[in-house]
């Protein structure tokens, strides 16, 4: 009885919702989107949800509604890609495709529409007003570098006549719009926690994250985001030893160390961010696209080839397990919504299309970066659609 009188009351808020929502994106768009929701199961979140008023207006009818922007799926839209590469001289090699001769363009094609809202165009003028004076910072891996280019260049494209000046120091690089006092900043940290050169080598600390806390609680936005390294072995491994409360070992589980570093780093924010000013996000884990298996290929061994992304709104392999312990470590901090996650996992595993694959300026086989104009540019897109909540 109390089972089914809930059922139909969710039922009841789910049509309400999927009005208010449909009257939102008519307004938005112009025309109106068919949504099968049978395809996609809502998931709500209080964390993840974006709020976004209905377009009926008054203080009765105007509830807040919420949407998880993370689900949905990928649509066709002509008017993509938001900028190329002659109107981005910024873009490095790495993600520079259509430089270094990729020759489809379908994969620059694609939208990002969530099942139940439809995310905002990315405005760089509205961006750079709203954010005036303010600092914005990523933080992390070459992902993290990803996702910083793919901001200066919407940006740039929206006031291509703006002074920008670019600076770097040894850590970091930094672009500010002048005219608006914005800087768009990225901060070069692998692993978040200290990396220590002593005696017996490189000791990653699994406890500690004094090297590059006292310039990143400055910022106005920060955006957080490791993983890529933990799992790398051999040369390319970026420390000899781990460090954990006292004790050194030559190396632990991956999983582990990796939970750990980012209960230390949430830690820190928890006690050395002011959340008042500073705003806190978490770029979830970025897939790479190298087992065919993962999306019902199997046999095929990387991104090489793969002009079109998944359609539908799940990916056959399902979340990479890591996506856990970002979750449960998170959790322990959302709940005081400090930091924000931008749950990009899905649908990044979505489009396998979207990598450079051979088509950087190195002609090695590439599945784990993205290109420029491409994926980055959605990532920013959900970037300013939780940061306008934020600022609002
Ligand atoms: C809001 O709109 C509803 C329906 O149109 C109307 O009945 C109500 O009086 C309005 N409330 C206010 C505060 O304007
Ligand atoms: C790139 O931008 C220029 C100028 O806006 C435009 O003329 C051109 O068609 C664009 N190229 C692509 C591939 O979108
Ligand atoms: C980077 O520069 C800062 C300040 O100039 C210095 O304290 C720090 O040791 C440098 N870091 C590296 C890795 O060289
Ligand atoms: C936190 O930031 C707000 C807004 O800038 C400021 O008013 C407040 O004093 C800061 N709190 C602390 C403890 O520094
Ligand atoms: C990709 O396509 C090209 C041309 O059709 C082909 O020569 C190449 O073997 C393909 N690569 C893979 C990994 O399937």
């Amino acid at each position: 009885m109390g089972l089914r009188r809930l059922h139909e009351r969710s039922t009841w808020f789910c049509v309400f919702l999927s009005v208010l929502l449909m009257i939102t994106s008519y307004e938005a768009n112009g025309k109106s989107i068919k949504e099968n929701s049978n395809t996609c199961s809502r998931r709500i979140s209080t964390s993840f949800m974006i709020r976004e008023s209905s377009a009926a207006g008054n203080s009765t009818r105007r509830r807040s509604s919420s949407c998880d922007i993370f689900q949905g799926r990928w649509v066709f839209d002509n008017s993509y890609p938001l900028y190329n590469l002659t109107t981005c001289p910024f873009i490095r090699r790495e993600f520079n495709c259509i430089k270094y001769g990729r020759p489809d363009s379908l994969y620059l094609k694609y939208r990002w529409q969530p099942s139940y809202c439809t995310l905002p165009r990315f405005d760089g003028k509205d961006f750079l007003t709203r954010f005036k004076g303010k600092k914005i910072m990523f933080v992390g891996d070459s992902l993290s570098l990803n996702f910083w280019q793919s901001l200066v260049c919407l940006l740039h494209f929206a006031v291509p006549r703006a002074n920008i000046i670019q600076k770097t120091t040894n850590t970091t690089n930094i672009y500010t719009f002048q005219d608006y006092g914005v800087s768009v900043i990225l901060y070069h940290s692998l692993l978040l926690v200290d990396t220590e050169s002593e005696k017996i080598g490189r000791v990653l600390k699994l406890d500690s994250i004094k090297n590059g806390g006292d310039v990143w609680k400055n910022m106005d936005v920060l955006i957080f985001n490791t993983w890529l390294w933990w799992g790398r072995r051999g040369i390319k491994q970026p420390w000899d030893y781990v460090q954990h409360g006292n004790k050194i070992s030559k190396d632990m589980d991956r999983m582990l160390a990796f939970r750990l570093a980012l209960t230390t780093w949430a830690k820190w924010v928890a006690s050395d961010v002011n959340s008042t000013k500073t705003k806190v996000f978490f770029q979830g884990i970025s897939p790479s696209h190298y087992n065919g298996h993962d999306w019902n290929q199997p046999g095929i061994k990387s991104c090489s080839n793969q002009t079109e992304p998944l359609s539908g709104c799940s990916y056959p392999a399902g979340l990479p397990s890591v996506t856990t312990i970002v979750k449960d470590v998170l959790s322990k901090v959302l709940s005081k919504n400090i930091v924000h996650l931008l749950d990009i996992t899905t649908l990044s595993q979505l489009r396998k299309d979207a990598h450079p694959s051979a088509f950087n300026g190195f002609k090695n086989m590439d599945c784990t970066h993205w290109c420029l104009p491409g994926l980055p540019d959605t990532w920013n897109q959900l970037l300013y659609a939780q940061l306008s909540s934020l600022f609002p």
